[in-house]
């Protein structure tokens, strides 16, 4: 056997404790599959004393991680720190600068920064591999850049955050109000510590904005994915969905069409039997279109100590057999400034309003739609019984999302529209 492949891990949270727990116990299996042994050598976190339920004594302590980038005896640096900047983008550029390679979980810090740190690394003679940052134990990235490597891609569409999936789905089958669920979620330890990272789908956002730039050889450009996060929908969105043989995920879609890139995080309802509206509580799915191979289904676990461990660990094994792959899966000097679509492709639309229940009010709903150019596929009036206010289901037939957001910006001159109507576009999966 050759020497073994040295490996700093940066990090000793749950993602971190778990890649020292698979080294030693895989620790021959391990060595086998990559030819070498691969040896943790030093880690760093912020507590030295704290109880991981791992032995570190074997392992040289830094405190500081950009000491621990730079050491002699560390050829792999492992960043399972997170943050956007901070300690974690300065060892990675310090790991980088020592021609080190670098394995991250980081979907944040390569979401902003990932062309750069793809250019910089290419500049040193390094890689930078990322599969634990995407869709946690799914291995995506890989899907991506090597098993489907031979095709034009057509879409990548996913659910790649657990914990609005879990929301989503315990509302639907506990008949949950979003707040209350919410703090189930918080007392589950299911939230990033900002839980708008979750909610307000900036973490998946971060997610997709990767898949996309392997995916079309684009540049990593996160500002530009379109993000709406799941706190506007109500139980009895919901309900309707699913009466409707329809269920609503935070579903991310992105796509190279003739007017641009288009990536979107946004709720969406998904036909209730597809494979996307099966997917139950925190998992995750990613479905890619190529146009060789049709439509692929990766489904799996997208957080936790084992799945986010698993995927560090067949970035470092890849590193110890010797496969280099460019950190989105083509030399960083020929990825194309993407040009975003300014709106997505046309879609049906579900919305869902409160209407005064008095003669006349759905008709002047239907014209300002009309108006709009927007026509109505589907409408419901429901459970109004006494009450002055009516509920009204509008599903619309494909439409754009312009011309929809004009005829939501007229209903306010109706007089007849009580408070925020929701929209919810309809994708095809
Ligand atoms: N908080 C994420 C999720 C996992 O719920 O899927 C880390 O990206």
């Amino acid at each position: 056997m050759t020497a073994p492949l040295r490996i700093g891990i940066a990090g000793l949270g749950t993602v971190g404790a778990g890649v020292v727990k698979i080294v030693a116990k895989h620790h021959n299996l391990l060595a086998h599959r990559a030819g070498r042994p691969i040896a943790i050598t030093a880690v760093s976190a912020r507590s030295r004393g704290k109880d991981r339920g791992v032995d570190l004594s074997g392992f040289a302590w830094e405190d500081d991680p950009v000491a621990l980038a730079r050491r002699d005896d560390v050829d792999v640096f492992v960043e399972l720190m997170g943050g956007e900047a901070g300690p974690a983008l300065a060892a990675t550029e310090a790991a980088i600068a020592a021609g080190k390679d670098v394995v991250t979980a980081n979907k944040a810090m390569l979401a902003h920064h990932g062309h750069r740190l793809a250019e910089a690394a290419e500049a040193a003679g390094a890689v930078i591999r990322f599969e634990a940052a995407v869709a946690g134990g799914i291995p995506v990235v890989k899907a991506l850049t090597e098993g489907l490597a031979g095709n034009e891609i057509r879409r990548v569409m996913g659910v790649m955050n657990g914990t609005c999936n879990y929301i989503l789905t315990r509302m639907e089958t506990a008949g949950l109000p979003y707040e209350e669920v919410f703090a189930e979620a918080d007392a589950l330890g299911y939230l990033e510590a900002d839980p708008q990272l979750d909610v307000g789908g900036i973490d998946a956002g971060h997610k997709l904005a990767l898949l996309a730039a392997i995916a079309f050889g684009t540049r990593v450009s996160f500002d530009a994915v379109e993000i709406e996060g799941i706190g506007r929908i109500g139980i009895e969105d919901i309900r309707q969905a699913a009466d409707m043989g329809y269920r609503i995920k935070l579903l991310g879609v992105a796509q190279m069409t003739g007017r641009g890139l288009e990536q979107r995080m946004s709720p969406c309802l998904v036909p209730a039997d597809s494979p996307l509206g099966q997917l139950q509580g925190g998992t995750n799915m990613v479905v890619i279109e190529g146009d060789s191979v049709g439509q692929v289904v990766l489904r799996g676990a997208g957080a936790g100590q084992g799945p986010t461990a698993s995927a560090v660990m067949a970035d470092v094994i890849d590193l110890a057999r010797g496969f280099r792959v460019s950190t989105f899966g083509r030399p960083a000097a020929t990825l194309a400034e993407p040009v975003p679509a300014r709106a997505a492709a046309p879609a049906p639309y579900y919305l869902r309003m409160t209407l005064v229940d008095k003669p006349g009010a759905l008709a002047k709903v239907a014209a300002a739609l009309g108006e709009a150019g927007v026509s109505i596929d589907r409408m419901r009036q429901y459970g109004h019984a006494d009450a002055p206010a009516a509920p009204v289901l509008i599903v619309t037939h494909k439409t754009t999302r312009d011309a929809l957001d004009h005829a939501l910006r007229a209903f306010g001159a109706t007089g007849v529209v009580i408070g925020e109507p929701v929209a919810i576009r309809i994708e095809a999966v």
